[in-house]
């Protein structure tokens, strides 16, 4: 396996809300194993774009192609369990639960969810463990362990985001699409959310492309940023040359 094989690729999508073309003809490719930023002003089309590729709008147009397979037109769950996940610009959880049984409930394939297994506890207590460890272990990792009996609904919106991102991580997806991560946290941990990004990256090889309107901490840890203006691709490149870029300057970094 090549290290610059592409996992995902959009060819021509398109999506239009009336009269407001939300994304208009966008192609791209990203790299197995790399770390892709998204930027650009407010309702330029991130979001949609993340809609679009991870299977939550209905009609649109255009192919999104993971690991060669096309993927458009399948369920959002489906296109999950090729191993492609997503967070929301607005974390969703279930919110009458625990932090602990939110990040627990993210885990694939679990055992007592089978219902020929679920009554014979001897059967899946110890996988339930293991998934309570690795959920333990996931919250650390986001500085939000201690909060693990805490009801979902009773921590901040910061929180929320780091276990959206703890319990997207849980699921061992191949490649992850971020809806900005670390907007409402505190700037040191949008420093940490961002080397634990590189750090699974590093250790199991996942994929991530991000949304993020931190530019700084963006730049500093991704290999690939695009640039969306109204809709459409406007510049691609390493982040030292899309700085440089006059026509994203113009459009976004300039404002
Ligand atoms: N469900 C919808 N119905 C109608 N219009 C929508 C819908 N979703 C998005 N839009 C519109 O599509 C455009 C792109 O929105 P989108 O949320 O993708 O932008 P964004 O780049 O993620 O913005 P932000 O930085 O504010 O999160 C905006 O004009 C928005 O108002
Ligand atoms: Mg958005």
């Amino acid at each position: 396996m090549a290290d610059d094989e592409t996992i995902l690729k959009a060819e021509g999508l398109s999506k239009s809300f009336g009269p407001i073309r939300a994304v208009d003809g966008v192609s791209l490719s990203i790299k197995k194993h790399s770390i892709s930023g998204l930027i650009g002003p407010n309702g330029s089309g991130k979001s949609t774009l993340f809609d679009l590729i991870s299977g939550i709008q209905g009609k649109f147009s255009g192919s999104v192609f993971f690991e060669g397979k096309r993927i458009n037109g399948l369920p959002s769950h489906k296109i999950f369990e090729l191993g492609l996940g997503r967070t929301f610009q607005t974390p969703r959880l279930f919110m009458g639960m625990s932090v602990l049984e939110n990040s627990m409930l993210a885990g694939k394939k679990q055992k007592g969810e089978n219902p020929l297994i679920a009554p014979l506890p001897e059967r899946w207590e110890s996988a339930e463990i293991d998934l309570a460890k690795k959920a333990q272990d996931q919250l650390r990792a986001l500085e939000i362990s201690h909060l693990y009996g805490q009801l979902s609904s009773n921590i901040s919106g910061g929180q929320m985001k780091l276990l959206q991102l703890a319990n997207a991580l849980m699921g061992d997806p191949k490649m992850l699409l971020l809806d900005e991560p670390t907007a409402g946290v505190a700037p040191r941990l949008a420093q940490d959310i961002f080397a634990s990004i590189e750090k699974q990256r590093d250790e199991k090889g996942t994929t991530f492309f991000i949304i993020e309107h931190r530019l700084q901490v963006l730049f500093k840890h991704v290999d690939h940023v695009f640039v969306i203006h109204q809709g459409r691709i406007l510049a691609e490149g390493k982040p030292a040359d899309i700085v440089k870029d006059q026509q994203v300057i113009e459009a976004y970094l300039g404002e």
